[in-house]
This record gives C-alpha cells, structure tokens and sequence, in this order.
C-alpha cells in the first residue's frame, strides 16, 4: 500500500546548524528555505537529494512536539519516516483496521508538502513514528 520514501525526518536543535552538517560536510547542493508550520510547533527545512528529501524539523514555540524528543536526544536525531499513499483516508481507515494507531483525532493536517498526512504510532511499526502522505497531485 505505500508508495515512495517520500522523505526522512530529522530533529534538529538547528536548522541552521543541520544545513551547514548536509551542505557542507555532505556536500548536498539543493536545500530548501526553512519556513515555520506555526500550527505544528514546528520550523522545517528540506535538503533535497537525488531521490529523496531530508525534512530538517526544529521546534518552533513551547508547545512544540519536538522539545520531548530533543530533552531525550539533545543533538537532535531521526525522528521519523514519511512514505507517500495515494488516498489518505484510505490509509488511515486501513491503519486502523489493521490495529494501528493513528496520532491525534487521525483527522489529517496539511503537512509540509501541502497535502494530508497522518502519523501512525511507533508502537505499531517496529519503534519507527511513520507518517504518511497523499501524494502531490501530477506529482508522478
Ligand atoms: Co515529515
């Protein structure tokens, strides 16, 4: 049922900091604008690769759900795994008939790619949080 990797996240203290260790050190050449997604606590940057996306996530606000994980891993780390789907209500009703849960009211937010996604619980799928996400029309 999941389609491409559509990205991996990675929680960071620093956007700033994590663009100089890709750029840099990795010596990836196309990264994105970080932007705010006031509403998911969070700042994200994309570090676009040939067949991939690093989405760099630092908190943005008190609320923010990253400050749990960066208290558990100050340098920051691999938060999370985003694959695409084609219908994201299908998903989630499929998650949930399979006994998964899905974080929050499982009603989809618009992510940082601008289409629905839904976060399915690490408990479910093997210790990895997985989120997935519709994806982009006319995008294949
Ligand atoms: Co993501």
């Amino acid at each position: 049922m999941i389609g491409k990797l559509n990205h991996v996240g990675v929680a960071t203290p620093s956007i700033d900091e994590s663009v100089k260790l890709y750029r840099d050190v990795l010596g990836a050449t196309s990264i994105g604008e970080k932007f705010s997604m006031p509403e998911q606590g969070v700042w994200v940057c994309f570090v676009n690769l040939p067949n991939s996306q690093i989405e760099l996530i630092e908190p943005f606000g008190e609320g923010s759900p990253i400050h749990g994980f960066l208290a558990k891993n100050p340098s920051g780390g691999q938060h999370h795994i985003c694959f695409e789907v084609e219908d994201i209500i299908a998903a989630r009703d499929d998650m949930r008939a399979k006994g998964a849960t899905v974080l929050g009211t499982g009603e989809p937010r618009v992510g940082a790619h601008g289409t629905p996604v839904i976060f399915v619980h690490p408990k479910n799928m093997g210790g990895v949080l997985v989120e997935l996400m519709e994806t982009p029309k006319g995008a294949h």
